[in-house]
């Protein structure tokens, strides 16, 4: 029957933990096991009990190893993978100067293919198995997108930015060119095997009013599409906003007025926010996402976590690639820690490791299909090694508890630390 069993010290989410002394929240099983037949998740246990239920199942075993979900990374940008690492006085000057001059290579098919295959290569050599994903404003970026990752059986998210104004020539579509080519990609790849589409207006800055009109129709003739863009990321960025768009009773509310709102909907970084915009974020549904090593990159702010979720708002974390400067979750989670801490926010490492997994995953609806390793589930996983380095098996010697080990995975982890990656059952590290 083709079953296989990965042997771990197994880890899963069932709902946010809320701490030091909430271990109902997960399923931990010292000598674990996970059972995976043709792609999915049959069971995860204890590792006798799964092999007596399926005796003949080739066996791979990942001991001492922790084995998880694969991670999730619900906001990063495609065609930044060669942005990365580049000097940028704020949001909009590194932009200008590097991000949209970078984009419009992407226009050539087989530069976006070649990138593709980086860009997928980076991500899951971090152990991450799903994304969210802005392509360029050319169709051929998406085209390269969805192709890799159906290639590679991955669950991913992502759609053409479409950007009409604002911008150089070679990165603007029209308001019909961006909702013709965003409808053609959504009838082509959105349900073709994993793939899920997501309507892409950048941000305010750069469409018009008529295009923000066009993507709010598309929403609302799409509805099971998502829809993603930024605001509230930077000063400069929000005074521009609401100088494009005085109608609009805040930056938020120039989204809410074309429709473009609902539970399906992305926000990058939602950092500066008025009390009205968390009102609408909390009566739409709309979800938040923390960006930090992005928002520490480009100096844009602190993400208070603690209020939106006061106010019952779940919020995403994301890479935010390439403003942001790692595709590792796991240093994103200790960027994460300290953006909160100067705020005396805790992310105790249990919240931490289920943001990754399993609420990322919530915060795309996609909670039965990946981000645990309840049966039924995709069997996309991560293998980690909180002992990668001398230093991390030094530090790993006066570790005594499930915290303890989880937190020195996300200080000191990064790619090193995956020792494995799974889509679907099938590794996808140094194969
Ligand atoms: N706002 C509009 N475009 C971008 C982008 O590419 N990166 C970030 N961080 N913010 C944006
Ligand atoms: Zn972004």
């Amino acid at each position: 029957m083709n079953d296989t069993v990965f042997l771990g010290r197994v880890l899963s989410f069932q709902r946010r933990c809320d701490g030091a002394g909430d271990e109902a929240a997960f399923t931990y099983v010292e000598d674990g096991a996970v059972l995976v037949r043709a792609g999915r998740i049959v069971a995860m246990g204890e590792a006798a009990e799964l092999r007596a239920q399926a005796p003949e199942a080739k066996v791979v075993d990942h001991r001492p190893h922790l084995i998880m979900p694969g991670f999730i990374d619900t906001h990063l940008h495609f065609p930044q993978v060669q942005v990365l690492a580049s000097w940028g006085r704020d949001l909009l000057d590194w932009l200008n100067s590097y991000t949209f001059p970078e984009e419009t290579r992407f226009a050539d098919a087989d530069h976006a293919a070649r990138m593709a295959k980086g860009f997928y290569d980076g991500l899951t050599n971090h152990g991450t198995t799903t994304a969210v994903a802005y392509c360029s404003v050319h169709p051929e970026s998406a085209e390269a997108f969805f192709a890799e990752g159906h290639a590679r059986g991955m669950c991913m998210v992502g759609g053409k930015v479409m950007m009409d104004s604002h911008a150089p020539e070679a990165l603007r579509d029209t308001p019909q060119r961006g909702y013709d080519e965003s409808r053609a990609l959504i009838e082509k790849w959105h349900g073709t095997g994993r793939m899920h589409y997501a309507v892409t207006p950048r941000f305010a800055l750069t469409s018009s009013p008529e295009q923000l009109e066009l993507a709010g129709a598309l929403v609302g003739e799409n509805p099971t599409c998502y829809m993603q863009t930024h605001v509230d990321e930077n000063v400069d960025e929000i005074a521009r906003a609401r100088a494009l768009y005085p109608e609009a009773k805040d930056y938020l509310g120039i989204y809410e007025d074309c429709g473009l709102l609902s539970e399906r909907a992305l926000l990058g970084h939602c950092i500066h926010l008025e009390p009205r915009e968390i009102e609408v974020m909390a009566s739409t549904g709309a979800k938040p996402v923390f960006c930090p090593t992005s928002n520490l990159f480009l100096g844009s702010g602190l993400f208070d976590e603690a209020s939106l979720r006061a106010r019952g708002i779940l919020s995403g974390i994301a890479t935010d690639i390439g403003g942001g400067t790692s595709y590792s979750m796991l240093q994103t989670l200790n960027e994460g820690y300290k953006v909160l801490q100067l705020q005396r926010q805790q992310m105790h490492p249990y919240t931490a490791f289920d943001w990754i997994t399993r609420g990322n995953a919530e915060v795309l609806g996609l909670e039965a299909e990946i981000g645990t390793l309840e049966a039924g589930s995709a069997a996309d996983m991560v293998v980690l090694n909180a002992g990668a380095t001398p230093e991390m098996r030094l530090r790993q010697e006066r570790v005594e508890t499930l915290a303890e080990e989880l937190f020195l995975l996300m200080i000191m982890g990064d790619d090193r630390s995956v020792t494995q990656t799974y889509v679907g059952g099938v590794a996808q590290k140094g194969v």
